[in-house]
């Protein structure tokens, strides 16, 4: 059972190469994003306060796999809420559960906190990365292509508070773990990125199962 733990920054290409390499690697994806955007949805269709934590976590406790594949969960203000409900201790704590049950059964997660928290064992970490601006025209071009109205510049501010408060908060920051291998995609295309993680992980499957 392979587990493969994907960390990074937003809009860093963490999710398109995870999605990627479940497919080369035949192994379930988990966009564990999706969780922490789920339960902000909630609160806000709630016409509640992402800085409620008593109402983040009554969401979270509510959240199930049929929630995740909601399109609604990609938008711009539901991705702002999620990083601000996930500075909740309780909320975490009631989303742990439902990403340590599918790791169980081997797969490729990816988020913010997997090779640190959720899967400190993974067989392999990586932690992606790239320059601020890049990741904000990356992310600018999506939500356009979603028909939202928004200006690259308001999307550079709102993405380098995104990692302030991501890195910053006191339970599970981002960072990568101690023995991640780190891999920055400012001037790599997907198949570039997507190349050196294959290398990344055959050879550190290939020693794992040399010593075993
Ligand atoms: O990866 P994303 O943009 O869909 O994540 C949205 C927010 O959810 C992110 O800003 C912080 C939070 N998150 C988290 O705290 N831990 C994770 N494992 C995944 C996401």
């Amino acid at each position: 059972m392979t587990v493969i733990a994907i960390d990074g920054t937003f809009a860093s290409g963490k999710g398109t190469l995870a999605r990627k390499l479940s497919e080369h690697y035949n192994l379930p994806h988990l966009d564990t994003g999706k969780l922490y955007r789920a339960v902000a949805k909630l609160v806000l269709d709630r016409k509640q306060d992402p800085a409620d934590a008593k109402a983040c976590t009554e969401a979270a406790q509510n959240i199930s796999a049929a929630m995740l594949d909601d399109v609604a969960l990609k938008s711009g203000p539901v991705g702002a809420a999620a990083s601000k409900v996930a500075i909740h201790p309780p909320v975490r704590a009631a989303l742990l559960e439902f990403q340590r049950n599918f790791a169980s059964k081997g797969g490729v997660l990816d988020g913010r906190d997997i090779g640190t928290v959720i899967c400190p064992d993974a067989d392999v970490k990586l932690y992606i990365n790239a320059d601020p601006k890049q990741r904000a025209q990356r992310r600018h071009a999506e939500l356009i292509g979603y028909g939202e109205d928004i200006s690259l510049k308001t999307v550079l501010e709102q993405l380098k508070e995104r990692d302030h408060r991501d890195a910053n908060r006191p339970i599970a920051p981002l960072r990568p773990a101690a023995d991640a291998h780190l891999i920055d995609t400012t001037n790599l295309s997907i198949e570039r990125a997507f190349g050196a993680a294959v290398t990344i992980i055959d050879a550190v499957l290939a020693v794992k199962s040399a010593k075993t």
